[in-house]
């Protein structure tokens, strides 16, 4: 299973023309704007690099972000998914995170795929816990964390890092089950070891 629906998303695997819609989404600068330490607009390379390393977890590890998708329109929204932080300074490397389309903010997508993602994330891929990152002064995904009943674990500073940088809210829930989409979707069953981090 390396699908996901819920209510209005699917929530799939990388395809080759999904690159172009990547760049555009990280050239633009509301979306850009908390995604490092400078916001600033996300050069094209950048994105190849992004678009590689989410391609080679599936490849490597059978998991990783999705392709964001309206399911009604057939529309490309972004990316939502589990993410490996390989230089993440904790012990936990798996991230859930999100980026969508400004043009569909405030509707709960965000919630709804990340709400997913933990679910697929400790029910099929057997992880025992999930970190979240945002910069301290992205209110909205803190928002989303907040909804997603993830708690906030620690504040780090350490310049080095590509998502870190200033960007320190560490979450996780390691002890609760994760919601269940509304409409049952996405329900795992099968388990598989935790990833070495
Ligand atoms: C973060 C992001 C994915 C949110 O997507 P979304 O689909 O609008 O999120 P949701 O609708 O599920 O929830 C957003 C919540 O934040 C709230 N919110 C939005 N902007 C806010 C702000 N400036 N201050 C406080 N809360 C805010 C919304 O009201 C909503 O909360 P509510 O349901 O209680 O009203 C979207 O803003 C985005 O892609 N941003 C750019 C990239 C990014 O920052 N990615 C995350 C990196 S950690």
């Amino acid at each position: 299973m390396s699908e996901v629906e819920t209510a209005r998303l699917l929530l799939r695997r990388w395809q080759e023309d999904d690159l172009e819609r990547l760049v555009a989404l990280y050239s633009d600068q509301r979306v850009a704007r908390f995604l490092s330490v400078d916001g600033r607009p996300w050069p094209p390379e950048r994105s190849v690099g992004a678009f590689e390393h989410f391609r080679r977890q599936w490849q490597e590890h059978d998991v990783g972000p999705w392709a964001a998708i309206d399911k009604h329109s057939d529309r490309w929204l972004g990316q939502i998914g589990l993410n490996e932080l390989p230089r993440w300074p904790g012990p936990d490397k798996i991230e859930v995170g999100w980026d969508l389309h400004p043009s569909v903010w405030g509707q709960g997508l965000a919630t709804e795929g990340v709400r997913a993602a933990l679910g697929y994330g400790f029910e099929v891929v057997g992880l025992e816990r999930i970190i979240s990152t945002a910069r301290p002064d992205n209110a909205a995904s803190r928002r989303v964390m907040e909804k997603c009943g993830l708690a906030f674990q620690e504040e780090f500073t350490h310049p080095p890092w590509r998502l870190a940088a200033d960007c320190g809210v560490g979450l996780s829930r390691p002890s609760v089950s994760p919601p269940r989409p509304p409409d049952g979707t996405g329900a795992p069953t099968r388990r598989r070891p935790q990833r070495p981090g």
